[in-house]
């Protein structure tokens, strides 16, 4: 008989969880959700009756959290009451790279993992389905079914025995297009051992996903793919950038080599945009989780290939800082730059290993004043992240040799006085950018560096400013 899930806890309320359990609850209104976290700031957020304070940005889910919040979808900060009334329970806490200890710089940290699994080993009740939703290194789901296991009441006699099922379910989302991603995936991956957990998982999302697009196998392999599923991506990225800096000596030009290898169907058109680097919380972290992983079982060729594609993108990133110093004789000691977009990509106000953030530091280094412009991110997450408190813009001219930056939303602002303006994520409205108002208020000679290849080139260079393209060969 299959097993019927009525109620969902989910712990962690992050860029995954929040999204995912709002899909699940609208396409589920039979089942109650409660997605918890210890972060109370963050739950608080997620319950603001202002839809514009949710604590990520990403298109559609204020819709989704007015239809389904306060139904069948709450946000909490009580674990321990929400786990011990669920018959499923998704683990979708952070796994970000060890800073310290063994594996350090390359393995996931799991503590966030193990805590979580402790948690549930401590109250839940009855029958329950643990699924992984965060990415986890292969093996995990034996750490996570031993920590279950040793909870089992071990004196004899005792009643009320728990009983566990642990299935892996990785989550394929990108930011900025969640909604879209949960509601039609590519597929579902579900990995375990008990059918009868897989089919009460697998019913959960045959609500809305066709049977032929859930695919079930064996643990491990769903927690591999979902970590090669990453480092393919990533890989991509880093070899149509690698061959853009390649263009960008030869005079070729990227858009048409990614066009022209694109249409072959092998390779496919997706993913082919150069860019300062790809950046977000998952790509760098989970190739680096392979490069361990390959280390540990021995097969160091395996690791030097991938952390060759996280060496790239670094390198890539900083490039990009050095020929903006290039360009402008050599020096941007007190010279005011524009930055165009800090998040890590267009559409999410996430600015996790933002290429922003490598670049921004290194014009600091050579003692540059930065203007930061992004419609979403807000300024105290820039601060954290470039651990520089911003400085206030009245004071912004008075000393001009000191490094230091402001925020600002108000385009007259960020580009008068300007020496140079970098564009860094692609957001829509910066292709409706005023070239005539920019031009005046930009001291010359001026330059535009577009590291996204998204504006209108003809716009730039009628109005008198220099301009660099990624991947294009041609002088402007
Ligand atoms: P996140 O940092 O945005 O959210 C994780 C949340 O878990 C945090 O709010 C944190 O406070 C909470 N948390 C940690 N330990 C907890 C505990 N013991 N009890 C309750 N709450 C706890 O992370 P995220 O971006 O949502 O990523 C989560 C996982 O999903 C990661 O493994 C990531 O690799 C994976 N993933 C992320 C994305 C993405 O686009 N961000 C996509 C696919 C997969
Ligand atoms: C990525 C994957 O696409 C998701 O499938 C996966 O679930 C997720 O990681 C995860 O595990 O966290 P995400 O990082 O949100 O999603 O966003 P992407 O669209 O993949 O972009 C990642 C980075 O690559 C961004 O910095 C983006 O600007 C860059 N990128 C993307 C390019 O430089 N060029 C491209 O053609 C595409």
């Amino acid at each position: 008989m299959s097993l019927q899930v009525h109620n969902i806890c989910c712990i962690g309320a992050g860029y995954v969880g929040g999204p995912t359990m709002s899909v699940i609850a609208k396409n589920c209104p039979h089942i109650q959700i409660n997605v918890v976290d210890i972060n109370e700031e963050r739950i608080k957020r997620w319950n603001s009756p202002d839809l514009n304070d949710l604590p990520i940005y990403e298109p559609g889910l204020d819709k989704l959290i007015k239809q389904c919040r306060g139904r069948n979808l709450n946000f909490s900060t009580n674990i321990e009451e929400n786990i011990s009334n669920a018959d499923m329970i998704f683990i979708s806490v952070n796994t970000p790279t060890k800073k310290k200890g063994v594996g350090a710089g390359e393995a996931s940290d799991l503590k966030w993992v193990e805590a979580s699994a402790r948690q549930v080993a401590k109250f839940a009740s009855g029958h329950t389905i643990v699924v992984e939703k965060s990415t986890l290194p292969v093996k995990t789901a034996e750490v996570i079914k031993e920590i279950l296991e040793a909870s089992q009441p071990s004196i004899k006699g005792k009643s009320e025995a728990k009983k566990f099922d642990v299935l892996s379910n990785p989550e394929f989302l990108a930011e900025g297009s969640a909604i879209n991603d949960l509601q039609e995936p590519d597929r579902v991956l579900i990995g375990g051992e008990n059918e009868d957990a897989i089919i009460a998982l697998s019913n959960i999302y045959n609500q809305w996903v066709p049977k032929e697009k859930i695919l079930h196998t064996n643990i491990w392999s769903s927690e591999l793919s979902k970590l090669t599923a990453n480092a393919f991506l990533a890989q991509r990225i880093c070899s149509i950038n690698s061959i853009g800096a390649l263009c960008e000596s030869t005079g070729a030009d990227i858009r048409e080599v990614s066009r022209a290898i694109g249409l072959d169907s092998r390779i496919g058109s997706k993913f082919l945009n150069s860019s300062p680097g790809f950046g977000g919380s998952c790509f760098k972290k989970d190739i680096l989780n392979l490069v361990y992983l390959s280390k540990y079982y021995g097969l160091h060729e395996v690791s030097k290939f991938w952390e060759s594609v996280v060496n790239l993108n670094d390198w890539n990133q900083h490039r990009i800082s050095k020929l903006v110093v290039k360009n402008l004789f050599g020096t941007i000691n007190g010279k005011k730059i524009s930055i165009l977009g800090f998040a890590f990509k267009s559409n999410t106000n996430d600015t996790r290993e933002s290429a922003a953030i490598s670049i921004c530091k290194d014009l600091l280094e050579e003692g540059a004043t930065l203007c930061i412009h992004d419609p979403k991110v807000e300024p105290n997450q820039i601060e954290k992240d470039l651990g520089l408190p911003q400085r206030c813009p009245n004071d912004f001219y008075k000393n001009s040799s000191e490094s230091s930056w402001f925020f600002s939303r108000n385009y007259e602002e960020v580009f008068e006085n300007s020496d140079a303006a970098i564009f860094l994520t692609e957001w829509e409205e910066y292709k409706n950018i005023n070239w005539e108002m920019v031009s005046k208020q930009m001291r010359k000679p001026a330059w535009i560096f577009d590291a996204r290849s998204i504006l209108n080139t003809e716009d730039i260079i009628n109005e008198g400013l220099y301009l660099w393209r990624i991947g294009d060969g041609t002088q402007y």
